[in-house]
């Protein structure tokens, strides 16, 4: 989410004839957009800031802006502790990101985190020839032929670990009509691989009318019609609440053939109690059934999670729970996080707190044996044939992805650039990558 709004903000600048620089020092603009998730990106926000302030004393005329879930809690207190901020934008405002740089030039500190219950987010189509990702093109620094694409913005369900209700304000999806118009601009601009993006694309289409005619329509419904556009050879989606995924949705695993066989489903913990309390609106037993149907209509499906270990008034028995769901859904991966107080949140009020050497035990204990499935997951590869997507040219060879969203490194010379697929045999499994050997053809 926040890489896409970091490139709309770039985008939008790169109209107003700004060019990236590759060097803070040289920069007549620095823009930190941040991440409040947890407390840890917050802190590297803060040391950031206090850098910058030596930078900008020796640059004379430099604007040192603040974006994202940071400002737009902290707003007016950012620039209460750290003078040197000229402008704050809030999560609804990076659009407009080139008029307020004007206004904090003739008043500095300026602060725009306002939020609105109708907000709509802008039709906003980038003039693709002066794209900042052209720039760089021309640079020689790689570009990526797989873009983020956003269907919709903030979240309904208060998750009480959650910050982002607070931070991105209420669910809003976007229109039909500007996502796919996007997408075919991002499509014609040589991108082959679509990731569409929501905090819960499940309900996409839920909270206001998306269509033309008024018609309800579904993320099903969008991923079909995204499918459907010439030159989207992959696609993709996150992320996914547990509860409002339908069947409807996994069966688009088995009817779309672009739709890649991958998916991002955030469990977040293995014990009923805990999820009750973390308001998931889902037990451990309906989220086995879902992984279930979508291994029935995809069998080769590769499921990803994210754990939270060490929420309040998580017991050893709850954390069993949790390394239970690795042994009973076997992730090919996961995200792991120690639970971190938000402020705002229900948790954070919340007396049971677990000790931080007792969340660092478990996350260690976690982290282990999922490194151990991941590999055991990765093996199954080991003599079959993929296709992948060359991303990147290598000192040794290419490095690719496969549909299933895993990376192989082929270690030999070949004639392939990024963006090109090629068909590989693996021959090698590690717990995070792949390595494989071309297929003459
Ligand atoms: N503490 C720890 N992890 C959190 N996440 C969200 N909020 C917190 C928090 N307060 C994790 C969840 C979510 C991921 C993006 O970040 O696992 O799915
Ligand atoms: Fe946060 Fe829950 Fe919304 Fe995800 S679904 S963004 S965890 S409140």
């Amino acid at each position: 989410m926040n890489e896409r709004d970091s490139e709309i903000m770039s985008q939008a600048l790169a109209m107003s004839g700004y060019v990236e620089s590759m060097d803070i020092e040289d920069a007549d603009l620095v823009i930190l957009n941040t991440c409040s998730i947890r407390a840890k990106a917050e802190q590297k926000v803060m040391s950031l800031l206090g850098m910058l302030r030596k930078v900008k004393k020796s640059r004379k005329g430099m604007q040192i802006c603040v974006a994202g879930c940071v400002a737009q809690q902290e707003g007016e207190r950012l620039v209460e502790k750290m003078p040197h901020i000229d402008l704050v934008v809030g999560t609804q405002n990076i659009y407009n990101i080139g008029d307020l740089l004007e206004k904090a030039r003739v008043s500095p500190g300026y602060i725009a985190i306002g939020m609105e219950d109708e907000y709509a987010i802008p039709r906003f189509m980038p003039n693709e020839s002066e794209d900042s990702s052209k720039a760089s093109a021309e640079r020689d620094v790689p570009t990526t032929f797989r873009k983020f694409v956003t269907i919709m913005q903030g979240c309904n369900n208060y998750c009480a670990y959650c910050v982002v209700p607070y931070t991105r304000g209420r669910e809003v999806s976007r229109k039909v009509s500007d996502i796919i118009d996007e997408v075919k601009a991002v499509v014609a601009s040589g991108v082959k691989e679509i990731t569409l993006l929501g905090q819960n694309v499940n309900s996409y289409g839920r909270t206001n009318i998306v269509t033309d005619n008024g018609l309800p329509y579904t993320f099903s419904d969008l991923l079909h019609a995204v499918s459907k556009i010439p030159g989207v050879a992959r696609l993709r989606f996150t992320t996914s609440n547990p509860k409002d995924l339908s069947d409807e949705l996994m069966k688009c695993f088995k009817d779309i053939p672009n739709l890649c066989p991958q998916f991002h489903l955030p469990v977040q913990a293995g014990s009923d109690a805990v999820l009750k309390k973390m308001n998931r609106k889902y037990s451990v037993e309906q989220y086995l059934e879902l992984v279930d149907t979508l291994r029935s209509y995809c069998p080769d499906i590769a499921l990803s999670t994210d754990i939270i270990v060490g929420f309040p008034g998580e017991t050893d028995e709850d954390f069993q729970g949790t390394m239970e769901m690795l042994e009973r859904v076997r992730y090919h991966g996961s995200f792991s996080f120690k639970y971190s107080d938000r402020p705002g949140t229900r948790s954070s009020d919340f007396e049971d707190k677990v000790p931080e050497d007792v969340k660092t035990t478990r996350l260690i204990q976690f982290q282990a044996r999922q490194d151990e499935i991941s590999l055991e997951q990765n093996r199954k590869y080991v003599g079959q044939i993929k296709e992948i997507m060359i991303e990147a040219i290598t000192d040794e060879g290419v490095k690719g992805r496969t549909s299933s969203n895993h990376i192989v490194h082929v270690n030999e010379e070949s004639t392939a650039i990024p963006g090109d697929f090629i068909r590989v045999e693996i021959y090698h499994a590690g717990q995070h990558s792949l390595k494989g050997k071309l297929i003459q053809e």
